[in-house]
C-alpha cells in the first residue's frame, strides 16, 4: 500500500485524476471501476475538464461501479446510475451502453448480483477501482462484518451509513435499507485500487486503515492485502495519523 499526502480536496482530485489519465492514455480500453458519493466529484470534475480540453477519449472505456441502492431507478435523482450520469458520463464521450451500474430495480436481485459479476468477469476484469471510504470503514456498501471473501451481494445499510446519506434525500425515512454492492473479493481483484480519502470525518477511518489491524470489523483494512493500492488522502483526513506508526506502507 502506498500513501499519498495530498493538502486538500482539490489537491486529491487532481492526483486521482491525473492517475486515471495516464492509464487511459496508455491503455484506451481501460476498465474503470468508478464510486459515487462526495470524495470523487472533484475528481470526475477534473476528469471532465481534460476532456473538454485535451479532448482526451473514452469512447472505448468501459466503467462499472460500485454499488447501487435496492429499490431505485436509474431514473430516481438519488440513485447511483444517475449520480454517475449527472456528474461524469453525460459530459465525456462514453457510450452509455458501456458504463455499467448494478440495477437496482431488478426483479429478483440475487440474480442481478449474479449478472453484475458475470458483465466484469466476462470483460476481462477491473484494470483500476476507485473506491471512497465509510467513516465504519467500508468500501462500496461493504459494512463491517462482511466476508473477505464476499462477491456482488445485497447488503443491509447501517444505520450509520443510512444516517451519512440521508443528507442527499428529505428525509432519513427515504433512504433505501438495501443495496447491492461489489463484494470485498470482487473490489480486491481488480488490477490497481485507487482510495480517496479527504475531511476531518474521515480521519478515524484513515488511523485504522493505515496503523490498525487487518479486520472484517473494518473493511477496507482488506485492502492492505492487495499489492497495488495507493491511498490519497489530504491533510485533515490524516491529521490523527501517527506518519511514523505506518507498517508496511510507502509515505510519498
Ligand atoms: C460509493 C461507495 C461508498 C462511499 C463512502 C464514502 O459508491 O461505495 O463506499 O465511497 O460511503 O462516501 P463519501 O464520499 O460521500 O464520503
Amino acid at each position: 500500500m502506498k500513501l499519498l499526502r495530498v493538502k486538500n480536496y482539490e489537491d486529491m482530485s487532481k492526483k486521482g485524476a491525473e492517475i486515471i489519465l495516464n492509464l487511459i492514455k496508455e491503455k484506451q480500453d481501460t476498465r474503470l471501476g468508478l464510486a459515487t458519493g462526495s470524495t470523487p466529484k472533484g475528481l470526475y470534475e477534473n476528469l471532465i475538464a481534460d476532456h473538454k480540453e485535451h479532448g482526451t477519449s473514452y469512447k472505448s472505456i468501459r466503467t462499472y461501479n460500485l454499488d447501487e441502492y435496492a429499490g431505485l431507478d436509474g431514473s430516481h435523482p438519488q440513485s447511483y446510475r444517475y449520480f454517475m450520469n449527472d456528474v461524469l458520463f453525460h459530459h465525456i464521450d462514453i457510450p452509455l451502453q458501456q458504463t455499467h451500474v448494478p440495477n437496482g430495480k431488478a426483479d429478483l436481485l440475487e440474480e442481478e448480483c449474479k449478472r453484475y459479476e458475470a458483465v466484469i468477469r466476462e470483460s476481462g476484469g477491473i484494470d483500476l477501482q476507485l473506491l471512497g471510504i465509510g467513516t465504519n470503514g467500508h468500501i462500496g456498501f461493504n459494512e463491517p462484518g462482511t466476508p473477505f471473501d464476499s462477491r456482488t451481494h445485497i447488503i443491509e445499510l447501517a444505520e450509520s451509513t443510512r444516517e451519512a446519506n440521508s443528507r442527499f434525500f428529505d428525509s432519513i425515512d427515504e433512504v433505501p435499507t438495501h443495496a447491492i454492492t461489489m463484494g470485498i473479493e470482487t473490489i480486491l481483484e481488480s488490477k490497481k485500487i485507487i482510495l480517496l480519502a479527504s475531511g476531518e470525518a474521515k480521519a478515524d477511518a484513515m488511523v485504522k486503515l493505515l496503523t490498525g489491524e487487518v479486520t472484517t470489523d473494518f473493511p477496507a483494512s482488506a485492502l492492505r492485502n492487495h499489492a497495488d493500492v495507493v491511498v490519497i488522502a489530504d491533510e485533515a483526513a490524516l491529521k490523527d495519523v501517527d506518519l511514523d506508526q505506518l507498517k508496511g506502507i510507502q509515505l510519498r
